[in-house]
């Protein structure tokens, strides 16, 4: 039996990826950017076993056994890869030294996530950059992390981006083949560590319009939509890859906030319309606005962004962000202890936040800006990072025993 455990990071866009040109083959209508987030605070960890002896493909997704081969997305990687591993058999054995024959073997999969896949963190997007990362090592493919993006793509769109650390292209490429559509780094981690990310968790009950479903809706019948794909993404991309080798900061802000918030004008402008904000990440982009407003030398202090849901992701320099964690303390209570609403890994902020909690800005600021907002509007705060991607981890990490069975169940 051959195991291998990886975690593999979330990525947040700043040029937002929506619409498919291709539904099976997960070809985007438009290239698209973003950042890695830390794996200490958010990963998907997948433990993958091979044997001969095993007697079919396995599943188990946050500790329940779920029917693999109901997954269309996870048999694209798993054929895939597969092919691969076939082909470096084949050439093994006419080379005359034959490797084991594990293209053939059935596999046992192990994934969780270390934050509820409900919360809308982009799970898919980690959890499949880490099955097909896992894959291959396993399969010990020779392949460049680009050639494996494109067969993560297969499984998730936006899990090609999370390959790679620090700062992500997914080029959309032109071919009916996909052969050309996948994801280059821009920069590493390490070319810009003055940036920093805080994501407010916010609370809704409501379960939102499922992305593939929707962005099928938004290509059939939204005017602005083709603007958008043909004119204001194929601009941005530049702009952004510029900004963010320079960084500059300035133009990384606007050019994120203003593609988060075109990205929800295609949604509303779908028929019938997708809502993904609610008032309290509306409230947050006021307080984002206006945060930036007290800014003395006219430069921007942060920026937000928004998915397929509420939850908001402000970028910022680390010099701003014990500031914007304070206001978001403040405008957004939690009856939460302090170390249970927030995480600070990288021990930021002193003190604690919370209702009673004033900010203590060097700014000028508008404290009636926003009403405080009802306790619990913003469940969590995180903290975080750019950083690198998938890591491959010691045998010791595996979720499964040496009999080939989680080593937990929920
Ligand atoms: N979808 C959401 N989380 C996942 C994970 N960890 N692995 C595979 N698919 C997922």
């Amino acid at each position: 039996m051959k195991t291998v455990t990886c975690t593999a990071p979330v990525n947040i866009a700043v040029i937002k990826y929506w619409g498919k040109r291709d539904t099976d083959l997960i070809l985007p209508t438009n290239s698209s950017i973003s950042v890695t987030l830390s794996q200490d605070i958010l990963h998907s960890k997948t433990t993958i076993s091979t044997s001969p002896d095993f007697s079919q493909d396995r599943l188990w997704l946050n500790g329940i056994e779920e029917d693999i081969t109901k997954n269309k997305r996870m048999h694209n990687c798993f054929r895939e890869t597969r092919a691969i591993r076939k082909e470096m058999e084949g050439k093994a054995e006419l080379s005359g030294s034959p490797i084991e024959k594990r293209s053939t073997y059935p596999v046992h999969v192990c994934s969780e996530n270390n934050f509820p896949t409900a919360a809308g963190l982009a799970s898919s997007a980690s959890g499949l950059a880490a099955l097909v990362y896992t894959l291959a090592q396993l399969y010990e493919l020779t392949i460049s992390t680009s050639e494996l993006s494109r067969i993560a793509r297969q499984g998730s769109g936006s899990a090609c981006r999370s390959l790679f650390g620090g700062f992500v292209a997914w080029e959309m490429g032109q071919k009916d083949d996909g052969s050309d559509s996948l994801a280059v780094q821009i920069a590493p981690e390490s070319h810009w560590p003055e940036l920093e990310a805080v994501i407010c968790v916010v609370s809704d009950a409501k379960k939102g319009t499922s992305s593939t479903a929707g962005m099928q809706s938004t290509i059939k019948t939204s005017p602005l939509m083709n603007e958008r794909i043909n004119h204001v993404v194929p601009a941005r991309m530049e702009q952004m890859t510029k900004a963010i080798l320079d960084k500059d900061f300035q133009s990384f802000a606007e050019l994120t906030m203003r593609d988060s918030n075109q990205f929800h004008a295609v949604c509303l402008d779908t028929y019938p319309p997708i809502f993904y904000l609610n008032d309290t990440s509306r409230a947050i982009i006021q307080l984002v606005h206006e945060y930036n407003a007290t800014s003395q030398d006219g430069k921007l202090k942060a920026a937000y962004t928004y998915d397929a849901g509420p939850n908001a992701v402000i970028y910022a320099p680390k010099e701003n962000m014990a500031e914007i964690i304070q206001l978001i303390g403040h405008y957004f209570p939690s009856d939460k202890e302090s170390t249970a609403f927030f995480a600070d890994p990288y021990q930021l902020v002193n003190g604690t936040l919370g209702q009673d909690f004033i900010p203590k800005t060097n700014v000028n600021f508008n404290q009636n800006i926003i009403p405080v907002q009802p306790v619990n509007s913003v469940s969590r705060l995180l903290h975080t990072k750019v950083d690198d991607g998938p890591r491959v981890l010691d045998a010791e990490e595996s979720l499964l025993k040496a009999d080939g069975l989680p080593k937990r169940l929920a």
